[in-house]
C-alpha cells in the first residue's frame, strides 16, 4: 500500500538522459545529396543570427520529387487540355503585383469598414450604402476566404448565401477558370484604381400585395426583341436579376447562367451574399450602382470572360452608377402544370411587384422594367405565362417593360401579339388575372397528361373573343385542334 509521502518510484529522474547534456556534438551540418537537404547557408549559421537562405537565388525547378512552388515560372496551372491559362507574363503580375495588392486591400478593410454592417435579415426593409472601395475591400476578403463562421453552412449563417470564395478554386473546370479571369479583371481594376463612387443595397418586403382580383390597372407599354440582353440593352431601367433565394445563386460554386454572370462581370453585387439571407416570397433586393467591369461572350457552358469593360454608365447625385438590378427568385417547377395553379401564380405575381412596385414615387418618375426569361431557364418555368405575369406586376407598378427574349423570334412574336390583342380590348390586370384562374380551373385542373392540351394564349384569345362578340352563347373552356 503507497505511503501518502511517496511522490515517485523506480530510478531517480536524475539519472536519466537529457538533451543536450546527454548527446554526441553534431557534426557539422551540411547538405548531403540524396540524404539531408538544408535550406540555409551553413557556413553563416551563429546563435542568435537570422539563418541566411541558400542558394542566394530561387532555383526554380518542377517535378515529382518537389514541391511545386507558387511562384515557380513553371506553375501554369490549372492546364485544362494543354492550354495555358496564365501566360508567364500574367503569372507574373499575379504573384508578383495582383495578389499582394489584394492582400493589402483586404487587410484595410478595418480602416475602410469601420461601421458594423447590419445583417438584412427576413422581412426587414433596410438599405446599406456603402463605397465601392469598401465594396473591393470586403470582396478581396471573400477572395481570401476570412470572413469567420462562413466556410460551412451548418452554423448561425445556415441561411445566407456562401461568401467566402473557396468553392471557386476547388476543382479546375473551364468555367471556374473563366469565373476566376472575370473575377481577377475586376480586382486588378480596383487595385491599380481606386473607385469612387457608392453602392446601395435595399432589401425590400412587400407588406401589402395587390388586389389582383378587382385591379383595374391597364397595361402598360411593351418592347420586345429577341436580339440584346438586360444588361446591355436595358440601361438607365430597372435591371431584372433572375435570381436564387440566395441570391447570386451558384456564382462562387459552379452556376453560369443569367444571375451568376451578372455578378461576375458586376461582382460589387457579390457583396449582397455577406449580408443578405435568403429571400422569402413577397421579398426583393434592389442594388443601385454597382460597375461592370468585364465584358463576356457565350453562356452556361460556353461562357468566356471577353476582357476589361469601360462602363461609362452616368452617375447619380449619391455618386452611384445609374444602374439598378432588382433580385427576384422566381419559383423552381418541377411539373409544367404546377404553376398554372392559383397559389402559384399568386406568388409569382407578389414576388415580382414587390421587385417593381416603388410606393412613394410617380410612375411617370419611373424607369421600365428591362426583363426576360424570368425563371424560365434553370428553374424550368413557361415563358408565355411568365411575360404574362410580369407584364401585370409592371402594370400594377405603373412601369414599361423592355422584354428580351434571348433570340427566341416566336416568343417575341407571341407575347407582343398577346399584349397588342389585351391593350386593344382595354383588358385590365384583374381581368387577366381572373382568365388566369379560369385557366386553371377548366383546362389545367382535369389535365391527365404532363401539358395541358390547350394553351394558355389561345384559351385567353377564345374567352375574350366569345365574351366580346355579340352572340357569344359558349362561354365554356375552349378547345383547339
Ligand atoms: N438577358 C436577357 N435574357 C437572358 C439573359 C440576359 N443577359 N441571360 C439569360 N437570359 P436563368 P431562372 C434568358 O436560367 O430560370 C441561377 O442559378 C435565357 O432565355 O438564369 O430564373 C439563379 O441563381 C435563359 O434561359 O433563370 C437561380 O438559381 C432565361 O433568361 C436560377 O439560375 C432564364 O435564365 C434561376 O433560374
Amino acid at each position: 500500500d503507497a505511503k501518502p509521502d511517496v511522490t515517485w518510484l523506480g530510478t531517480p529522474i536524475s539519472e536519466l538522459g537529457r538533451m543536450p547534456d546527454c548527446g554526441q556534438q553534431l557534426p557539422r551540418l551540411k547538405n548531403v545529396s540524396g540524404q539531408h537537404t538544408v535550406l540555409i547557408r551553413t557556413d553563416l549559421l551563429q546563435n542568435g543570427k537570422v539563418p541566411v537562405p541558400y542558394p542566394a537565388k530561387f532555383t526554380d525547378t518542377w517535378d515529382d520529387v518537389h514541391v511545386k512552388m507558387p511562384w515557380s515560372g513553371m506553375n501554369l496551372f490549372p492546364v485544362i487540355n494543354e492550354v495555358m491559362v496564365l501566360e508567364p507574363d500574367a503569372a507574373e503580375h499575379l504573384f508578383g503585383s495582383l495578389l499582394p495588392d489584394m492582400v493589402q486591400l483586404a487587410l484595410r478593410a478595418s480602416e475602410l469598414c469601420t461601421k458594423p454592417i447590419p445583417l438584412l435579415k427576413g422581412g426587414m426593409n433596410h438599405s446599406i450604402t456603402m463605397s465601392q472601395e469598401q465594396v473591393a475591400s470586403l470582396l478581396a476578403n471573400a477572395f481570401f476566404c476570412s470572413f469567420p463562421r462562413r466556410n460551412s453552412r451548418k452554423t448561425e449563417y445556415l441561411n445566407y448565401p456562401d461568401i467566402n470564395f473557396f468553392r471557386l478554386f476547388e476543382g479546375a473546370s473551364p468555367k471556374k477558370i473563366e469565373k476566376l479571369k472575370t473575377l481577377m479583371c475586376y480586382f486588378k481594376s480596383v487595385t491599380e484604381q481606386r473607385p469612387t463612387g457608392l453602392v446601395t443595397f435595399t432589401r425590400k418586403s412587400l407588406d401589402r400585395p395587390p388586389n389582383w382580383k378587382s385591379s383595374q390597372s391597364q397595361l402598360t407599354k411593351l418592347h420586345i426583341t429577341c436580339e440584346g440582353t438586360i444588361e446591355d440593352d436595358g440601361y438607365g431601367m430597372l435591371q431584372v436579376d433572375f435570381a436564387n433565394q440566395f441570391v447570386g445563386g451558384g456564382v462562387i460554386g459552379s452556376g453560369l447562367v443569367q444571375e451568376e454572370i451578372r455578378f461576375l462581370i458586376n461582382p460589387e453585387l457579390i457583396v449582397s451574399r455577406l449580408f443578405t439571407e435568403a429571400l422569402g416570397h413577397k421579398e426583393c433586393l434592389i442594388i443601385t450602382g454597382t460597375q461592370q467591369y468585364s465584358s463576356y461572350t457565350g453562356y452556361a457552358q460556353s461562357y468566356k470572360w471577353g476582357g476589361s469593360h469601360q462602363d461609362s454608365t452616368p452617375r447619380d447625385g449619391w455618386q452611384r452608377k445609374c444602374t439598378e438590378i432588382v433580385a427576384i427568385d422566381a419559383l423552381q417547377f418541377r411539373s409544367f402544370l404546377e404553376q398554372f395553379h392559383p397559389a402559384r401564380i399568386n406568388r409569382e405575381l407578389n414576388k415580382a411587384y414587390c421587385g417593381f412596385a416603388r410606393p412613394g414615387e410617380r410612375s411617370q418618375n419611373l424607369s421600365a422594367v428591362a426583363t426576360g426569361n424570368w425563371g424560365c431557364g434553370v428553374f424550368g418555368g413557361d415563358t408565355r405565362l411568365k411575360a404574362l405575369l410580369q407584364m401585370l406586376a409592371a402594370a400594377e407598378a405603373g412601369r414599361d417593360v423592355a422584354y428580351f427574349t434571348f433570340g427566341d423570334s416566336q416568343l417575341m412574336t407571341d407575347v407582343h401579339n398577346m399584349h397588342a390583342f389585351l391593350t386593344a380590348r382595354n383588358i385590365s390586370v384583374g381581368e387577366v388575372y381572373d382568365l388566369l384562374g379560369q385557366y386553371y380551373s377548366s383546362v389545367c385542373k382535369s389535365c391527365l397528361s404532363r401539358r395541358p392540351d390547350v394553351s394558355l394564349y389561345s384559351f385567353i384569345y377564345q374567352q375574350v373573343s366569345s365574351s366580346l362578340a355579340p352572340d357569344a352563347s359558349d362561354s365554356g373552356a375552349a378547345r383547339q385542334h
